[in-house]
């Protein structure tokens, strides 16, 4: 299993982990973040509605049969959070943060690294992972969290990532502006998940061809 300790000099997990680490920010991100505009709130809106599809295409895949143990990782201030409560047994909600989980109680919440999950290989039937991958700047943190996910979960993964085929992420790149985030291509996303032992059942777009921001719908393949 990944840890931190052993990848410690990898800054940039650790300058976002800090980022969140802010009152101010966290109260912001749960009052404001996906309500201060009409784009954020139709974003916020799709969004819910890609995950609630994804959690239909889940039960579907197997046969029906309902989700149980589900993972929200991280949950940030759990705008994600009633959805999945109604698609499991148990919720278990992490986040590096302390900030961000002190701003939205409820649900069990542990504070922990998605590097390094304090929980059993296995343990989660569905484990979704919002808005971070793109935090991550090389191939060897992705992979590090990816084989995280991949070892916590019995067999689907819905996270998000930036596609570097999308206006938003072009016009960035034109701009030159560096926003530490950092969109990869679809076969560099391939190639990831594939070597985490995990393949693409579905993917989702907010706004495809425009919106950086990519949902996919992952299985476990080992
Ligand atoms: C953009 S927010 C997304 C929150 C939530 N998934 C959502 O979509 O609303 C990014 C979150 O990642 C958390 N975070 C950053 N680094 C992390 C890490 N290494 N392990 C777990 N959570 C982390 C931050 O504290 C923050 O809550």
């Amino acid at each position: 299993m990944s840890s931190e300790a052993s990848h410690s000099n990898q800054s940039r997990p650790q300058e976002l982990r800090q980022e969140y680490e802010d009152t101010t920010r966290a109260a912001h991100y749960r009052d404001n973040r996906w309500t201060r505009s009409p784009r954020a709130r139709r974003t916020h809106a799709k969004e819910l509605a890609i995950v609630a599809a994804f959690l239909k295409g889940c039960e579907a895949d197997q046969g029906g049969d309902a989700l149980k143990d589900l993972l929200d990782v991280p949950c940030g201030t759990g705008r994600f959070r009633s959805l999945l409560q109604d698609h499991a047994s148990t919720l278990v909600s992490i986040d590096a943060s302390r900030e961000m989980l002190a701003a939205a109680p409820g649900a069990p919440q542990l504070q922990a690294s998605v590097h390094q999950l304090p929980l059993l290989g296995r343990s989660a039937d569905f484990i979704l992972c919002s808005r971070l991958l793109h935090h991550f700047q090389t191939s060897t943190e992705r992979a590090m969290v990816l084989a995280e996910l991949a070892r916590v979960s019995r067999r689907w993964i819905v996270l998000s990532y930036f596609d570097s085929a999308s206006v938003q992420a072009w016009r960035n790149r034109i701009r030159g502006s560096f926003r530490g985030r950092f969109p990869i291509s679809r076969a560099q996303f391939a190639n990831e998940i594939a070597a985490a032992g995990l393949r693409e059942r579905e993917r989702r777009y907010i706004q495809r061809g425009w919106s950086e921001q990519v949902w996919v719908r992952l299985e476990v393949t080992v």
